[in-house]
């Protein structure tokens, strides 16, 4: 990736001869500076996909601050830092077994699920410690979209899924809830397909369909953030390549984390990708560098299939 510099030499001034001369100037030695840890970019380069540079300065509305988190006695993840900025995707990659998922769940809270489960260190959303006592975690469910792997549609119409998170919410106005379902639909890329048979069974749809109804139903609640568990693991080709254009559509509005196991995916969707190996976080960075030149050999035998 070129580096763009500005250089503002001082100009020398002639004293017989008032018109500026310019010092020579001196290219700068090449110098690695590439970070760990994202940081603002100047300018937007072009080979760079993403849509807005703005989005990359923006600051991020989700802080992981030495968070280690224990299965009983096994510790599952070990003290990590991360942050996602407002408006950007960021992966998720490693080996089976890394905790991806784990860290996906600490991020909304799913983890209180699990008995034996113990975390220490910190999680912030838009600056709220999620993990604080007397944090409303139905609340914070509600700002943290989540999809998983396998969708999980209910066994309601194709409306009622979308619907449910409001009803649940206690929404009851019909106006509303209507305009938010097709809303919804429309965002997850799948009003066109099913808005002849909203009272259908959503059981009847594709699986491609049903995963991005499952994302319509996450989106219809407004979420800040929407987790996203390997979505694209059980669909064709075709299926995937819909939810990605649409992941590169919902970054406009919503911040997205997603887990995947696919290089090809996580290079074609996200502006950051993160890589964990053993409940260690190894390396972050734009997904253009992670990709092209990771700072640490490990990313880099990862990434080039040589484990995992
Ligand atoms: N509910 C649980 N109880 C006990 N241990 C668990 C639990 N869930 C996960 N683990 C363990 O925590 C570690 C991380 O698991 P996690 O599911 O987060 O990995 P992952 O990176 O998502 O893997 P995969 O790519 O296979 O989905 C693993 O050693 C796993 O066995
Ligand atoms: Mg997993």
């Amino acid at each position: 990736m070129a580096e763009l510099t500005v250089l503002e030499e001082p100009l020398s001034m002639d004293l017989e001869n008032p018109i500026p001369i310019p010092e020579p100037v001196h290219e700068p030695e090449p110098r690695d500076v590439s970070p760990v840890v994202p940081r603002p970019l100047a300018g937007k380069p072009a080979d760079l996909p993403l849509t807005d540079t703005a989005a990359i300065v923006a600051p991020p509305v989700l802080e992981v601050e030495k968070l280690n988190l224990w299965y009983g006695a096994k510790q599952a993840l070990f003290d990590i830092d991360l942050n996602v900025r407002n408006h950007t995707v960021m992966s998720l990659i490693g080996p089976s077994g890394c905790g991806k998922s784990t860290l996906l769940r600490s991020l909304n809270r799913m983890n209180d699920l699990v008995d034996s489960v113990r975390i220490e260190g910190a999680v912030k959303v838009a600056g709220d410690d999620i993990y604080a006592p007397g944090v409303d975690v139905i609340e914070l469910r509600k700002r943290m979209g989540m999809v998983f792997q396998k969708s999980n549609p209910f066994p309601k119409s194709i409306f009622e899924n979308v619907a449910y998170g409001l009803r649940v919410q206690g929404v009851s106005d019909k106006q509303t809830i209507t305009e938010a379902v097709e809303t919804s639909l429309r965002g997850a890329g799948l009003w066109d397909e099913v808005k002849d048979r909203l009272k259908d069974s959503a059981l009847g749809l594709s699986g491609g369909q049903q995963q991005r109804l499952c994302i319509a139903r996450a989106l219809a609640i407004r979420p800040e953030v929407l987790l996203m568990d390997e979505p694209c693991s059980a669909l064709d080709p075709i299926a995937t390549g819909r939810i990605e254009e649409l992941i590169f559509e919902l970054k406009k509005e919503f911040t997205i984390v997603i887990v995947t196991h696919s290089m090809q995916q996580a290079a074609r969707v996200s502006d950051y990708t993160a890589f964990f190996w053993l409940g260690k976080l190894v390396e972050v960075d734009l997904t253009e560098k992670m990709f092209t030149n990771p700072s640490n050999r490990m990313t880099e035998d990862y990434i080039t299939g040589r484990f995992g």
